[in-house]
């Protein structure tokens, strides 16, 4: 559905009267680094021929290398119009009557169980445990769900599982089905030692996001990998031409230069790791903000008392900085942002502000009135 999202940065444009491109986007969960400039040119190469003609049916080509890429059986893998389209197929395809959502968490997983009439149930996990979910928890929850979404790591807390727990807890739920979204994996420090991808567990979907790695999000472009046979529902349900052709060219591109997009990914990463420290220490010595610790490329932030969401985002937007309000993740509230990475000058303009805005003293510009 349309409205569980974040910031929309045309919107605000309008408002500011502005160009989107002047505003920062904090609120895009996108590699600050991207896109690869050499994946950009060729692009520009192709693009005459790839808008002229109708792309590749079921993206069967794209399939395949990235099943190559990954090492994976290209009849485990369907590519879809982002995972946004995989994410709302799955309930539907497999019959799915009763869902459970680990959140807070994206909110798309409980908009495609509304549209699909599927019955769904929260797992919230605890604050107190930096939102890390509690294994479990998950596994009573579960036993009398068909479905289980669990995004690692997760959007928008941060909170990673490593792959041991992930595989104890769907081996010991067998009838259940486990959507794990690997969307910000590539961003964690070691994605090796959580992704589900080469698992051959008979009950494990994986879904993998181009969006977010190679911030080619216009393009529209996922991919699911499971066993067979949950695989095969899912064909019935496919669309003709889902993936564009653009999207399909970048994909092949991508996949077929691990010795380039290998270093783009490892440059990331520690862009990522760096900045975060430095954001974490810098908002930590200076207010009463709390930084959750994030696996990824994003911060949720609890905001020091008497501060609420909606203020600050609007005093953020007033400088031309789009970040997230978490009020509508359920599981969450108006004491909640989250910040996305963004370059080194962007987040230091950000925290420097976000700093004032934390340290404004009680019933000044930013706090509650009353
Ligand atoms: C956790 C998560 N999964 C999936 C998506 C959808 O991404 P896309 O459809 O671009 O692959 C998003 C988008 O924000 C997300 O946050």
């Amino acid at each position: 559905m349309i409205g569980g999202h974040g910031g929309n940065i045309y919107q605000l444009a309008q408002q500011l009267e502005c160009r989107p491109s002047e505003i920062s986007d904090m609120s895009a969960n996108v590699n600050p680094l991207g896109p690869m400039p050499a994946l950009i040119e060729h692009l520009k190469g192709g693009i005459s021929s790839a808008i002229a003609a109708l792309p590749e049916v079921d993206a069967g080509g794209i399939v395949d290398a990235f099943s190559r890429f990954y090492g994976i059986d290209p009849r485990q893998v369907m590519a879809g119009n982002g995972t946004t389209e995989l994410i709302y197929l799955i309930p539907r395809a497999l019959g799915v009557k009763k869902a459970l959502v680990v959140g807070p968490t994206y909110s798309d997983y409980r908009d495609a169980c509304a549209m699909n009439r599927v019955a769904c149930d929260h797992l919230i996990c605890r604050e107190q445990d930096d939102f890390v979910p509690d294994m479990q928890a998950i596994r009573k929850e579960a036993a009398t769900a068909d479905l289980v979404f669990l995004c690692n790591p997760n959007n928008p807390t941060g909170a990673l599982v490593n792959r041991p727990h992930i595989e104890a807890l769907c081996r010991s739920l067998p009838g259940t089905v486990f959507v794990i979204d690997e969307s910000y994996l590539p961003f964690a420090p070691v994605p090796a030692d959580a992704t589900m991808i080469g698992s051959d567990l008979p009950n494990v979907m994986v879904l993998n996001s181009m969006s977010k790695a190679f911030r080619i999000p216009g393009l529209r472009i996922g991919f699911v990998k499971a066993p067979e046979p949950l695989m095969q529902p899912l064909a019935p349900f496919a669309l003709p031409w889902s993936v564009n052709s653009l999207a399909q060219a970048a994909v092949q591109w991508l996949m077929d230069h691990p010795e380039q997009v290998e270093p783009f990914l490892s440059s990331t990463r520690h862009m990522i790791e760096t900045e975060k420290g430095r954001i974490e220490e810098y908002i930590h010595q200076k207010t009463e903000a709390r930084c959750f610790p994030s696996a990824t490329s994003f911060i949720l932030i609890r905001l020091p008392d008497g501060l609420n969401a909606p203020t600050v985002w609007r005093q953020m937007a007033d400088n031309r900085i789009l970040i997230r309000d978490c009020s509508n993740f359920s599981g969450l509230s108006g004491a909640f942002i989250r910040i996305s990475l963004k370059t080194e000058a962007e987040n230091r303009r950000a925290t420097d502000l976000l700093v004032r805005l934390f340290r404004t003293p009680a019933g000044e510009e930013g706090r509650h009135a009353g």
